[in-house]
């Protein structure tokens, strides 16, 4: 059985695991000191792939991570970000994948980061529809030099559609111990040449313990969220999560949640975001370690499986 204590081991010089320049990291009340410091941190520790989106925290989380790169002197990591996707305060989320709107999200977004040309851009969860009509688009900014890959994130509905090799370069979904329905596609992207990036690997914090006690504003902002998001399963999930890791014989639930997701060799990168250097350290640190053994692996198939979750 992998022990999260033993020695990190390099797995062929690549950090598989990339930051998330999202949720509570950027918001205005999140010290903008301490969202510098996670940045230096995690490109001190051999990080170099960063996503975040135009519609993060009203742009800010942008604004951001090009303020920290650029401070910290890193022009040459990979920056993802995302359009398509407008959230009004108090009412539902509208999408909008017009090349009206990417164009427009595509300039706001070079210049809240800084930057001269986006590594890759997403679009945020079309559906089949939108993602036809979205390809010409995506095409003419490759050409122009404004985007250098262009992908699609989202559930399995929207990535269903992503599997065109010609046009779309990248896909980004989530993955984890109680949801590991985009399996099949992720491999299929892989098949089809493509890259891939796993998301959701820590549920959002649900393997943590802190979720029932906050300690920080940002715990609350957490708990809110899972609560709004997930509010019948929460607590059946995370006593059975605690109940599987503790019989594994794992003393953190993050890092087997994490290296559950980091053990699916179809993901390229798998995302984390943090609000807290201890979090970001031990991220590194499981991404850095020997794999789950496949017994372990065995077994928490089978856990997430039989409780049927995602819900
Ligand atoms: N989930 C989505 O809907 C979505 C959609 C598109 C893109 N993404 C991308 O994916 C990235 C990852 O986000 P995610 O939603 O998948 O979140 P996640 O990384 O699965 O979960 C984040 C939560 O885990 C906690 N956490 C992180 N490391 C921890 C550790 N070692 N120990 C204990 N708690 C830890 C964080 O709290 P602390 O701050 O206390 O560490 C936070 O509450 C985002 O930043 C974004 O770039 C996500």
């Amino acid at each position: 059985m992998a022990d999260e204590t033993s020695t990190p081991a390099l797995q062929d010089n690549v950090l598989r695991l990339g930051f998330g320049a999202s949720g509570a990291w950027s918001k205005s009340w999140f010290s903008e000191t301490k969202a510098q410091a996670l940045v230096k941190r995690a490109l001190d520790q051999g990080i170099s792939h960063f996503d975040t989106a135009s519609f993060y925290a009203g742009g800010l989380a942008e604004i951001r991570l090009g303020k920290a790169l650029l401070a910290l002197g890193h022009k040459d990591v990979e920056v993802s970000t995302k359009t398509g996707t407008h959230y009004h305060y108090g009412k539902r989320p509208t999408k909008d994948f017009s090349e009206t709107n990417i164009r427009k999200d595509v300039e706001q977004s070079l210049q809240r980061l800084g930057r001269e040309q986006l590594d890759i851009l997403y679009l945020h969860g079309p559906d089949g529809p939108q993602l036809k009509a979205a390809h010409e688009t995506l095409i003419a900014l490759k050409q122009e030099g404004k985007i250098k890959l262009a992908g699609v994130c989202g559930r399995l509905a929207s990535l269903k559609h992503a599997i065109e090799p010609e046009t779309i370069d990248i896909i980004m979904g989530p993955y984890n111990l109680l949801d590991t329905s985009c399996k099949p596609i992720f491999a299929q992207a892989k098949a089809a040449g493509m890259r891939t990036i796993g998301i959701a690997a820590l549920i959002a914090g649900l393997g943590d313990k802190q979720l029932a006690r906050p300690k920080s504003l940002s715990d609350i902002w957490y708990l809110l969220r899972a609560l709004k998001h997930n509010r019948p399963v929460i607590t059946e999930a995370r006593t059975k999560l605690h109940q599987i890791i503790e019989h594994l014989g794992h003393k953190s639930a993050e890092h087997v949640m994490l290296a559950y997701a980091l053990a699916e060799t179809n993901i390229d990168t798998v995302l984390t975001n943090t609000t807290r250097l201890a979090h970001l350290d031990a991220n590194i640190k499981t991404a850095l370690a020997e794999p789950l053994e496949a017994a372990v692996l065995d077994e928490l198939n089978a856990f997430g499986v039989s409780h049927g979750f995602p819900p």
